[in-house]
């Protein structure tokens, strides 16, 4: 903890009301933001209100219990300080910079204030470069930007945590800098399992983790995203590195916010958040900035309360960010993870300039197939696949098999899907949609595209089947086979999460599916 600098400082507690202790300072009344310990630095307390001439109003940042009228706070004479410096490489910490991987306290560290300000527009730095994650769905549709932000948006349990997991999996190995993790207000134990999995994986020695999670009180859930930012500040600043920031979850830190709030008696705004919320979300993510120094790249999850998207937590984070993957709840229950929502997702990346213009226009054929799958659902529901023309038949069969082909096994999932993890190229990516979209595909069953890496894996997965649907002329043979052809696949779609819990040997089973529907 930083040192007591101004130890003369001393004032008594006069009201304690939760989280909420009002202390009164006879000689010198603290500035907003000072740091004052009680009960033998046991409890610590940040100011945020000046009440009279000798009274402020603070938020404890540890648990109250034992805090009564009367005891004695000394005043720090600063505020909340975080530990910078080379040391703090490969450790975990908790708010207040103390080391919680049972080693010693790093040495020769310096302490910052947590609070600091956004880097001025002048220093701000525009180059736009893409950031490659080796995640089929996302490079494809959602290119992240070298420096920028994106969100991974998602109700409870559609798999932010796994999505995150895998994205600091696939990218802290070939990441030249340094990487930060920030938990806030999430699960204890997510924290000491990323914590083995990194220290298994040899990439503990550029990372640096910083937890105040859901059993911390609110005060201190509010600030570690702030001291979090202050490492990540000092690697781009001091060591012109280049930093990637994660935060799970950005949503828990404006939750922290809305309690300390109230705690503090102000009215709340719309849907209980705090009138404040703008300000304090912007003063975090504002921080998070390019300079001509170094890159903060940062990927936050954010979830959103009841699937809703125009909840004021998600939209205030969405305007944020340069990248925006929403998962859905639907493709997560399909089993076709990761859940992404393939037309709400969005990044400010896809343009011909930066992504190139074969990449561009390939994002928009595989968004505009997908959108006319998603009209034609309903003349599917009522009337059965039959009654479309047979252009929109293909159109169907294409968005199906893409959907398919951008699900992916995952590093972190390996434990419990049983499939070994797979990265996959840009080029590859691309390349395996370009000839889904040609067709090259239309004779392989659909299960052959499901969570495969490259798109040559679908030809040793399930080689076609004899194509008797397509040299059989006529419209009722297609006719016949097509509604077949949708129910089995939806049987499937079912299955496939099954066979994968299970771990089963997937692709026997397949083959003799894919041999089934030609058959018929
Ligand atoms: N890519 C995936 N492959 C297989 N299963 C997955 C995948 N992603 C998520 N799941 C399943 O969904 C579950 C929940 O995922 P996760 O913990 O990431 O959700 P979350 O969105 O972080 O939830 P919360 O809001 O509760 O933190 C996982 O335990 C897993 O069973
Ligand atoms: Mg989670």
């Amino acid at each position: 903890m930083g040192d007591i600098t101004n130890p003369s400082n001393i004032g008594s507690v006069v009201a304690v009301r939760g989280s909420v202790v009002d202390i009164r300072f006879d000689a010198h009344l603290p500035p907003i933001y000072s740091l004052l310990y009680a009960d033998e630095k046991k409890i610590a307390i940040e100011v945020l209100a000046q009440l009279d001439a000798h009274v402020v109003r603070g938020i404890a940042l540890t648990p109250t219990q034992g805090l009564a009228r009367g005891i004695v706070v000394e005043d720090t004479g600063g505020p909340l300080k975080a530990p910078v410096g080379k040391e703090i490489l490969s450790r975990m910490f908790d708010v207040f910079g103390n080391a919680i991987d049972r080693q010693s306290a790093p040495a020769n560290v310096q302490w910052r204030s947590v609070h600091q300000s956004p880097p001025a527009l002048a220093r701000r730095s525009t180059k736009s470069e893409v950031f490659e994650t080796g995640i089929k769905v996302i490079d494809v549709l959602v290119p992240l930007e070298r420096g920028g932000k994106a969100g991974l948006f998602g109700g409870a349990g559609v798999g932010k945590t796994v999505l995150l997991t895998e994205m600091i999996h696939n990218m802290i190995g070939h990441q030249e800098g340094v990487s930060i993790f920030c938990g806030i207000g999430e699960r204890c134990r997510e924290g000491e399992e990323l914590y083995r999995d990194m220290k298994a994986a040899g990439v503990l020695p550029n990372m640096v983790m910083v937890f105040g999670q859901m059993n911390e009180p609110p005060g201190s859930r509010f600030r570690v995203g702030h001291a979090a930012l202050t490492m990540a500040e000092y690697f781009r600043d001091d060591e012109h590195r280049d930093v990637l920031l994660l935060i799970d979850n950005i949503f828990r830190f404006i939750q922290a916010g809305m309690e300390v709030s109230g705690l503090m008696g102000q009215m709340p705004s719309r849907l209980g958040y705090q009138p404040t919320m703008g300000t304090e979300l912007s003063r975090l993510e504002e921080r998070i900035a390019n300079t001509d120094a170094g890159a903060i790249t940062s990927i936050q999850a954010v979830y959103v309360p009841a699937d809703d998207l125009t909840d004021p937590a998600a939209v205030h984070t969405f305007s944020h960010l340069s990248a925006s993957i929403v998962l859905s709840r639907k493709r997560a229950s399909e089993g076709l993870f990761p859940a992404v929502d393939l037309l709400q997702s969005s990044s400010k990346m896809a343009t011909p300039g930066i992504v190139g213009e074969r990449h561009y226009l390939l994002a928009q054929e595989i968004r505009k197939t997908l959108a006319q799958y998603e009209d034609l659902k309903d003349v599917i529901a009522m009337l059965g696949l039959e009654q479309l023309a047979s252009e929109d038949r293909k159109v169907v069969a294409r968005a199906r098999r893409l959907e398919r082909f951008l699900t992916q096994p995952f590093f972190a999932t390996e434990q419990f899907s049983g499939i070994k993890g797979k990265l996959v190229s840009l080029k590859d990516s691309l390349d395996g949609c370009e000839r889904i979209l040609h067709d090259e595909f239309k004779d392989y069953s659909e299960s052959a595209l499901y969570m495969i890496g490259a798109i040559d894996e679908a030809k040793k997965k399930a080689p076609p089947g004899k194509p008797e649907v397509k040299t059989e002329p006529g419209v009722k043979p297609a006719a016949k086979a097509d509604p077949e052809h949708e129910s089995e696949s939806k049987h499937k779609a079912n299955a496939e999460p099954k066979s994968e819990i299970k771990a089963e040997p997937k692709s026997k089973p397949e083959v003799e599916h894919a041999a089934d529907i030609h058959k018929s």
